[in-house]
C-alpha cells in the first residue's frame, strides 16, 4: 500500500492556504487511499524566534484543526513530531549526508534568514538544517508520497537527493519519495499582496484568512482583497495575480475551474462576493467540528498518544537500519 507522510508547523494560526493547499486533500483523498501519517512538526517551530507557551498552544490547536478538517484516526495516524524520537535521531545522520551548500541554496532558508536579520535577530543554526529534519520526517516512515503545497517542492526534492545519496553510499535503506500537489490552490496568495504566499507567520494581517476567522471577518478580508488595475475578470497569474488568486480560491472552494470561472464574472465586486461566500461555506463545517472538539480535549490528547505510539513502531526499524548502515555500532 502506498504510504503518505505530511506535516504542518505550529508557528501561527492555520490559514486557508494550509487548508486548500494541503489539509483538505489529506482528509478527502490521502487518508482513504493510502497508509497516511500527518504530523504536527513542533520541532520545526523552534527554528525561529518563538514563545514556548504559544508553540504548545498552537500545537494543540493544529491537532484539533486537523481532526476538525476531517482526519480520522481510524484511517490515518495523527501525531506530534517531538513525541517520536526517531525524527531527531535520523536528522543527525542525514546532516552527515547533506552539505552546507545545499542548505544555503534553499529558498525558504534565504527568505526566513533575511527576515530574521531585518528584524535585528540572529539566525538559528536549526533554520539552516530545517530541511534535513524535514527529510528525516519523511524518510523515517518510508513514505512514497508527500502531499504538500507548491512552497514545499524544493524541500521534498532535497529529501529525494538525500535518500538517493544515502542509499548509494551505505546500501538501500530509504524509499525515495515524491511530492504531490493539489491541482488548484497549490499556492494561495496573500489577499493584500498577491505576489506573496498566504503564510501563517503574520497571522493577524488582513491578507490572511485564518481557519477560525468568523464569517464576517472572512467576508471583509475577501471583499478588501487587492485586485488589479484592469476591469474585466480573466485568469492570468502573471499579469493579473490578484484576480487570479481569487479565481483559484473560488475554484478550489466551489469545485470549478479558474479559467472557466474567469469568463463567468463581469465585475470584481461579484467575484469577491461569491468567493467570500464560498470560503465561508468551506470553513463552516471545520469550525463547527473544531468547537465540538475543543469541548473534549481528552479525545484529542488520546488521538495524539495513540498516534505517537503507532508512529514510533513504524519509524524505528528504518531509523535503526540507517544507524547500522552508516557504520554505528549496535547497542547490543
Ligand atoms: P507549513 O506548516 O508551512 O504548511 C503546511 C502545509 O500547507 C501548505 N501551505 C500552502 N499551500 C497553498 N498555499 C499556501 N499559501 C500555503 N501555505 C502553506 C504547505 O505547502 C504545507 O503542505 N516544512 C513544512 C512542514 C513539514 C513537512 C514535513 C511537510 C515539516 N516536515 C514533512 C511535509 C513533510 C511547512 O513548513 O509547512
Amino acid at each position: 500500500m502506498t504510504r503518505v507522510f505530511s506535516g504542518i508547523k505550529p508557528t501561527g494560526h492555520l490559514t486557508l492556504g494550509n487548508y486548500l493547499g494541503a489539509m483538505r486533500q489529506w482528509a478527502a483523498v490521502d487518508q482513504h487511499r493510502a497508509e497516511a501519517l500527518f504530523c504536527i512538526v513542533d520541532l520545526h517551530a523552534l527554528t525561529v524566534d518563538h514563545d514556548p507557551a504559544r508553540v504548545r498552544r498552537l500545537s494543540r490547536q493544529a491537532a484539533t484543526l486537523l481532526l476538525a478538517a476531517g482526519l480520522d484516526p481510524r484511517l490515518c495516524t495523527v501525531f506530534v513530531q517531538s513525541h517520536v524520537d526517531e525524527h531527531a535521531r535520523l536528522s543527525y545522520l542525514l546532516e552527515c549526508v547533506a552539505t552546507d551548500g545545499e542548505m544555503r541554496r534553499m529558498i525558504q532558508y534565504k527568505e526566513k534568514a533575511a527576515r530574521e536579520q531585518r528584524r535585528g535577530g540572529s539566525v538559528r543554526l536549526s533554520l539552516l538544517t530545517y530541511p534535513v529534519l524535514m527529510a528525516a520526517d519523511i524518510l523515517a516512515y518510508g513514505a512514497d508520497e508527500v502531499p504538500v503545497g507548491d512552497d514545499q517542492a524544493q524541500h521534498v526534492e532535497l529529501t529525494r537527493d538525500l535518500a538517493v545519496r544515502f542509499n548509494q553510499r551505505y546500501g538501500h535503506t530509504f524509499v525515495v519519495p515524491r511530492a504531490t500537489h493539489p491541482t488548484v490552490a497549490a499556492r494561495v496568495m496573500n489577499l493584500q499582496d498577491p505576489t506573496a504566499k498566504m503564510g501563517k507567520s503574520d497571522d493577524t494581517g488582513p491578507g490572511i484568512v485564518s481557519l477560525l476567522d468568523e464569517p464576517e471577518t472572512v467576508r471583509k478580508k475577501v471583499v478588501r482583497a487587492v485586485t488589479d488595475s484592469g476591469r474585466d475578470v480573466v485568469y492570468d497569474r502573471e499579469s493579473r495575480p490578484g484576480v487570479a488568486n481569487l479565481l483559484e480560491i473560488l475554484a478550489a472552494c466551489s469545485g470549478g475551474n479558474p479559467e472557466t470561472l474567469g469568463g463567468v464574472y463581469e465585475s470584481y465586486g461579484a467575484l469577491k462576493r461569491d468567493t467570500a461566500e464560498a470560503v465561508v461555506e468551506v470553513l463552516r463545517p471545520v469550525q463547527e467540528r473544531h468547537k465540538e472538539l475543543c469541548a473534549d480535549p481528552g479525545y484529542v490528547e488520546g488521538v495524539l498518544r495513540d498516534g505517537a505510539e503507532r508512529a514510533r513502531a513504524m519509524s524505528r526499524p528504518t531509523v535503526d537500519a540507517a544507524y547500522r548502515a552508516i557504520g554505528l555500532l549496535p547497542a547490543g
